[in-house]
């Protein structure tokens, strides 16, 4: 067995000094003291919290956005995570216009089967409602898939509000959580010209193009159709605005109980004078051209006090990389044509426990970014709980530790971080995946021990 001896254990019931004994790919044993027999490997974590390991919600690894590939594998994405404290992503795989459920559930596999370092579970994008995505939405439940996407923007993939319901009444019987992408993607296309035909066209045309409203116009709706629809059980997924908050308040009023809150460290750190920075090529802004878009000073303040209020139950990093020189540079003259997406998922637990230094302790830690997580996406208490008998997932993280966030240090396969030169307190000093060490001190290991989590 392994031991980690001595830590400040983030438990169900609350912090406990004590001792975590790993067995193979299982948490065997927890008490104040696990004294070691002959053949136990001991290590010493005093002073460190002990996490269930981070799970990140809600990323994009391999895949095409309808612009280009994006620059993170499942491979390289993985193991960026891993190296932050990151144990479990949950992934969108895409069923594009014309492509069936269970096929594009194949695809994601043969793309990250045996090259992870973190595990990873599936999502599942719909791009298109009909019968058969209909009837595969159960085949999908036998192949451990319990939450769908849609999206409200994007010509390639969105659907309509009747759709929309249609999708939200037929995963009723299956217990399904949907999650949608919430903008007004006719809005967004009519801004965009208007804003490029105004003469702005770099990056700082992507927020213009983009306002508040598209979100909070989308949630609304999103949140009146799951009511429609019976309270429906629904994920908002990267909210970004006050507006939006407003909205997801308005539906809890009216009683809806079944709507979950991401948000990602970009709304809770970033706005939107980042696009105007420079760098040393005019292109820095380029990095910060996602949807929705980091925004204005009020926006992240009120997501802030929603999350030390606990209005918003998850967060996690909506990663979807793309380098600056060679992918989004393409778009410099025309913020359009710029892939939408941003860096994030080896830094997340860092930034967050930074950010809030003070205000969120280990438990709301451990809440917001693996707790919540496994509760909603259905892999709680295998995942997301510091228990005998779960998954030996664990993050050994050690709050004194410093250290500065730079792209020439990441392990994230992109030529930049949103993030550089962020100081970072607190750092995942030893990770495991189902009993392996991953990563030690921010550096993989080179283990693989990924596997897929069928929920
Ligand atoms: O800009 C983003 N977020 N790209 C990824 C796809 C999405 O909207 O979540
Ligand atoms: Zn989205
Ligand atoms: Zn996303």
């Amino acid at each position: 067995m392994r031991i980690l001896a001595n830590g400040t254990l983030v438990t169900p019931e609350g912090l406990r000094h004590g001792d975590v004994a790993l067995d193979g790919d299982k948490i065997a044993r927890i008490a104040a003291h696990i004294e070691p027999t002959d053949g136990d490997e001991v290590e010493d974590v005093r002073g460190c919290w002990v996490f269930p390991g981070f799970i990140d919600g809600h990323t994009h690894m391999q895949c095409w956005t309808g612009m280009d590939w994006t620059a993170d594998s499942f491979e390289t994405g993985t193991r960026a995570a891993a190296c932050g404290g990151t144990t479990t992503i949950v992934d969108y795989a895409t069923a594009d216009r014309g492509v069936t459920m269970p096929d594009a559930l194949d695809e994601w596999h043969r793309r990250a089967d045996g090259t992870c370092t973190a595990n990873y579970a599936f999502h599942m994008a719909l791009a298109e409602w009909n019968e058969r995505n209909r009837e595969d939405l159960a085949v999908m439940r036998e192949r451990g898939v319990c939450s769908f996407k849609t999206y409200f923007a994007y010509d390639h993939l969105r659907l309509d509000d009747a759709e929309t319901l249609a999708v939200m009444e037929s995963l009723e019987p299956l217990g399904g959580t949907l999650c949608v992408h919430c903008e007004n993607g006719t809005l967004v296309n009519e801004l965009q010209r208007r804003v490029y035909d105004e003469g702005i066209h770099g990056p700082e045309g992507h927020p213009l193009s983009r306002p508040a409203e598209c979100e909070a116009e989308a949630i609304s709706r999103l949140l009146y159709l799951a009511h429609l629809a019976g309270d429906a059980r629904v994920n908002v997924v990267h909210l970004s605005t006050k507006m939006g908050l407003d909205a997801i308040r308005a539906a809890k009023a009216r009683g809806q109980r079944n709507i979950f809150v991401e948000t990602c460290p970009q709304y809770l750190l970033l706005d939107d004078t980042c696009f105007l920075e420079q760098g040393e090529d005019g292109l820095a802004g380029l990095a910060y051209v996602m949807s929705p878009p980091p925004r204005k000073p009020v926006d992240r303040a009120a997501l802030r006090e929603a999350l030390l209020a606990g209005e918003i139950d998850t967060i996690a990093t909506d990663h979807c990389s793309f380098n600056i020189h060679g992918q989004k540079d393409r778009g410099a003259e025309d913020f359009r044509k710029v892939p939408n997406g941003g860096a994030g998922v080896e830094h997340r637990p860092a930034l967050v426990a930074t950010t809030f230094e003070g205000q969120l302790g280990p438990e709301d830690l451990c809440r917001l970014m693996s707790e919540n997580p496994a509760r909603v996406f259905g892999m709680f208490p295998r995942k997301g709980a510091l228990v005998e008998g779960a998954d030996a997932d664990v993050c050994v993280w050690d709050p004194k530790a410093t250290w500065t966030i730079s792209a020439a240090t990441q392990h994230q396969n992109v030529d930049h971080t949103p993030y550089e030169g962020f100081e970072c307190h607190g750092r995942a000093h030893l990770v495991y995946v189902n009993g392996e060490l991953a990563a030690r001190d921010g550096e993989p290991t080179g283990a693989m021990p990924g596997r897929y989590v069928a929920r």
